[in-house]
This record gives structure tokens, C-alpha cells and sequence, in this order.
């Protein structure tokens, strides 16, 4: 795992923006995977402004995000969808077509996971952007989610409604609290992977998951076991680390 420490998180959304760019413009026919919540929302706003400001292109840019909360519409203003398109894909060049999250809005969610699973298996993420839960998750999957896992309905914890609670009003009782999300083992077949994490809140997820013990308990500590993983973590995430 390559460690790079930052300053703060202007500065990690800089850098993994800048290696997510580089990626683009090395490989313009690239399949990324995407990751929403507040940690890359500064990033995206870095690769739009490369967009705009060099012309890096995404017409041809595939991209598979890693969740959706079930029970939300594609439109509802906190689906991941949404978030995805306020910001990134409304403000770059990409295909529509080429985009793709789970739908939480189906009458069938096992079947939607499914769906979203064969499509990921028949096609290779290039670069997977992770962030991590404050209770070391990634997706959506929490603490106990197995390794092998693939792409399913799973449940949210309490943890993560509480965290998540401040995007729907601070009202706990308005989060979902389910969500489709890729398994471990669908995103551990990435080529490449790259963790960020940024705030005095992730200080212990990002120790258990540099210096802990491997462990379904720790679903981030999976990545430790993957050949080609960056981590980009500013100070305050990085503050427990020997
Ligand atoms: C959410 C998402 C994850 C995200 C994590 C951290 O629940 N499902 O993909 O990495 O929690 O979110 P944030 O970046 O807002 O701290």
C-alpha cells in the first residue's frame, strides 16, 4: 500500500484529482469506478475544472459507482445519482450511456444487485476511487461484510445513518437504511485502487486500516491484501499513525 500524506484536504483533493486526471489522460477510454460522500466532492470539482481549464476529455470515460441507497428515486435530490451529477458528470464531457450506478428505486433489489454485479464482471475497473466510513466501510460495506462478498442488498448501521444523517436535514429517521453497494470482492478486482481519507473523524478507520489487523471487522483492511492501492490521507486522518 503507498502511503501519501497531505497537508490538509485541499491538498489531498489536489492530489487524487491529479492522479485521477493523469489516469484519464493516459488511458481516454478508461472504466472508472466513483465514489460519492463528502470526500471527493472537492476532488470532482478539481477534475471539472480540469475539464474546463485543459480539455480533458471523458466522452469515452466508462464509469460504475459503488452504491445507491435503496428506496430513493434516481432524482431525489441525496440519491447518489444526483450527487454524481451536480458533481461531476453535469459539468464534464461524459456519455450518459457510459454511466453507471445501481437503481434504488426498483421493484426488485436483489435482482438490481444482481444486474449490477454481471455487468461489473464482465468489464474492468481501471481505477477504483474509494473514501472509508468512519467505522472502517467502504461502499456500503460495513463492519462483518465478508470479503468475497459481490454485489448486494445490505444494511446500513447505526454508525453510518448517524453520519450520513447531516445530508437529510440531521434527521436520522430520513436516511435509508439499505443500500445496494458492490461487495468487496467486486471491488477488490479493480487494477488500481485509490483511498482517500481526510479528518480528524477517519483517524481511527485509516489507523485500524494501516497498522491493524486484517479482518472482516475492518472492511477496508481487505485492500491491504490488493497489489496496487494508494492511500492519499491529510494530517488530521493520519494523526494515530506511527
Ligand atoms: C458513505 C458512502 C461511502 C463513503 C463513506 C464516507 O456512507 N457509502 O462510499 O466513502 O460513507 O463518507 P464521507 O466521505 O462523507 O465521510
Amino acid at each position: 500500500m503507498k502511503i501519501i500524506k497531505v497537508k490538509d484536504y485541499a491538498e489531498l483533493s489536489e492530489t487524487a484529482a491529479k492522479i485521477m486526471s493523469d489516469a484519464v489522460k493516459n488511458n481516454p477510454k478508461i472504466t472508472l469506478g466513483l465514489a460519492t460522500g463528502g470526500s471527493p466532492v472537492q476532488l470532482y470539482a478539481n477534475l471539472v475544472a480540469d475539464h474546463k481549464n485543459n480539455g480533458t476529455s471523458y466522452k469515452d470515460v466508462t464509469t460504475y459507482n459503488l452504491d445507491e441507497y435503496i428506496g430513493l428515486d434516481q432524482n431525489h435530490e441525496q440519491s447518489y445519482y444526483t450527487f454524481m451529477r451536480t458533481n461531476l458528470f453535469d459539468h464534464i464531457d461524459i456519455d450518459f450511456n457510459n454511466v453507471h450506478l445501481p437503481k434504488g428505486d426498483t421493484d426488485d433489489h436483489q435482482a438490481e444487485a444482481d444486474r449490477y454485479e454481471a455487468m461489473l464482471e464482465s468489464t474492468t475497473v481501471d481505477l477504483q476511487l474509494l473514501g472509508i466510513g468512519t467505522n472502517g466501510h467502504i461502499g456500503f460495506n460495513e463492519p462483518g461484510s465478508s470479503f468475497e462478498g459481490v454485489t448486494a442488498v445490505v444494511d446500513l448501521t447505526p454508525e453510518t445513518i448517524e453520519s450520513n444523517a447531516r445530508y437529510f436535514e440531521g434527521n436520522e429517521d430520513l436516511v435509508p437504511t439499505e443500500a445496494i453497494s458492490m461487495g468487496i470482492a467486486s471491488i477488490m478486482r479493480a487494477k488500481e485502487i485509490l483511498l482517500i481519507a481526510s479528518g480528524a473523524n477517519k483517524q481511527k478507520a485509516v489507523l485500524a486500516l494501516v497498522e491493524g489487523d486484517i479482518s472482516e471487522d475492518l472492511p477496508a483492511s481487505a485492500l491491504r491484501n490488493h497489489p496496487n492501492v494508494t492511500l492519499v490521507i491529510d494530517d488530521a486522518a493520519a494523526a494515530l499513525l506511527k
